[in-house]
């Protein structure tokens, strides 16, 4: 009973609604790996925390866990990749059918390896997130990537990193800053210990931002 209160409670808090009718807004997600951020998000989905559905997930990478979490899920999942489709014109307007089939209102892209066309970006009208591991601007740009952006935090013996959830634009880890959060870094952590404690941080920061932007506290 106390959990459907709460579930009540936060469809009354949600104000941005979906483009498309007046239902919750419709997430889609691109991913490349183990998608412990898209499973963070769709957990907060189905606890009630955050009023959104999660209506998509397309990977580049056949094996990637993330498709089968959807699967598991029931989520509609696809694996789209330049090995289907050669032509990177193909290729996008196949991801973008598909988002229009799905009604997708903000395009997440949850551990996703590889630059969005910018197409993409203005079929979305810039409603596309990503998640850093790392307080950007610092440590964000070509190259800044999984263990290379915590093995330079770590060589630059930072004592705080984090994670940023921004829009994405044209540029690497450029567009506008939504949300961070920091996790203190130990002298004798190793990169790898520093990943895990971002990780972490980073299943908390994307849901939370999420939730800033249904109930209005962030306007995209
Ligand atoms: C995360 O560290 C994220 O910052 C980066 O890729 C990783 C994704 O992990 N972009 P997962 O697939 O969500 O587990």
């Amino acid at each position: 009973m106390a959990f459907r209160w709460k579930v009540l409670e936060n469809l009354a808090r949600a104000k941005m609604k979906s483009k498309y009718d007046n239902n919750p807004i419709r997430l889609g997600f691109l991913a490349s790996g183990s998608g412990s951020n898209f499973q963070a998000i769709i957990d907060n989905i189905a606890n009630g925390k955050l009023n959104a559905v999660a209506a998509l997930l397309i990977s580049n990478n056949s094996k990637a866990y993330a498709l089968e979490r959807a699967a598991q899920n029931n989520i509609p999942c696809f694996h789209i990749s330049s090995a289907k489709f050669p032509n990177q014109n193909d290729l996008d307007n196949e991801i973008i059918r598909l988002l229009d089939e799905h009604k997708i209102d903000i395009l997440i892209l949850a551990g996703y390896m590889k630059m969005l066309s910018s197409k993409i970006i203005h079929f979305m009208e810039s409603r596309v997130l990503n998640i850093h591991p790392a307080l950007l601007p610092k440590y964000g740009g070509h190259g800044m990537y999984g263990m290379n952006v915590h093995k330079a935090v770590c060589e630059a013996k930072e004592n705080i990193s984090g994670a940023t959830v921004h829009l994405v634009d044209d540029e690497y880890d450029r567009g506008r800053i939504l949300k961070q959060m920091e996790v203190m870094i130990d002298e004798n952590d190793s990169a790898e210990q520093i990943a895990e404690k971002v990780l972490k941080i980073e299943h908390i920061l994307f849901s939370e931002t999420l939730i800033d932007i249904v109930e209005d506290r962030i306007i995209i």
